[in-house]
């Protein structure tokens, strides 16, 4: 089967992958993108979260038929080391990740949130990211968020008065 990640359609060896294998074993074994973590493997935690056509979804229990035709993006195309997503930037500014281990899941979360919502409030961010960090850093997390609207927000702005897609 063929899969559309980060951009990139990719040919998955039949050999290797079931059309029930959760998308997140695909993404970390066989296509070695291991940037989306393993944490509870029940859709609780949120360290998964990767986005299916722009919707943030807990690939642990996507199986991969789910997503045939679908866009994957996962936090690899979030941004770089060298062009960094704004909530990067952001999340490096408030010093956010303290293990480290739930901040994907919480990075490609925060993206898809706003992508749909400029302006969050603390309440929109409580309500759009229900991730799990056992290091505490929700916090950290709400403002780092405020910090990387406020930077996109004239882009978002410039987006739809020319109609440009995000
Ligand atoms: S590993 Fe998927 S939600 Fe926890
Ligand atoms: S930074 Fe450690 S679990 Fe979130």
């Amino acid at each position: 089967m063929d899969l559309s990640i980060n951009g990139q359609s990719k040919a998955l060896p039949d050999a290797a992958v079931d059309p029930a294998m959760p998308l997140l074993w695909v993404l970390r074994d066989v296509l070695n993108l291991t940037g989306t973590k393993f944490g509870c493997g029940v859709a609780a935690c949120g360290a998964c979260t990767v986005h299916v056509d722009g919707q943030p979804t807990r690939s642990c229990v996507t199986p991969l038929s789910a997503v045939a035709g679908k866009a994957v993006v996962t936090i690899e195309a979030l941004g770089s080391a060298a062009q960094p997503h704004a909530l990067q930037r952001a999340w490096l500014a408030h010093q956010v990740p303290q293990c480290g281990y739930c901040q994907s899941g919480m990075l490609m979360a925060a993206a898809a949130l706003l992508a749909k919502n400029a302006e969050p409030s603390d309440a929109d961010i409580d309500a759009a990211i229900t991730n799990i960090c056992r290091c505490g850093t929700y916090p950290r997390i709400r403002e780092a968020i405020k910090t990387a609207a406020r930077e996109l927000q004239p882009l978002a702005a410039r987006r739809k008065a020319t109609g440009a897609k995000a």
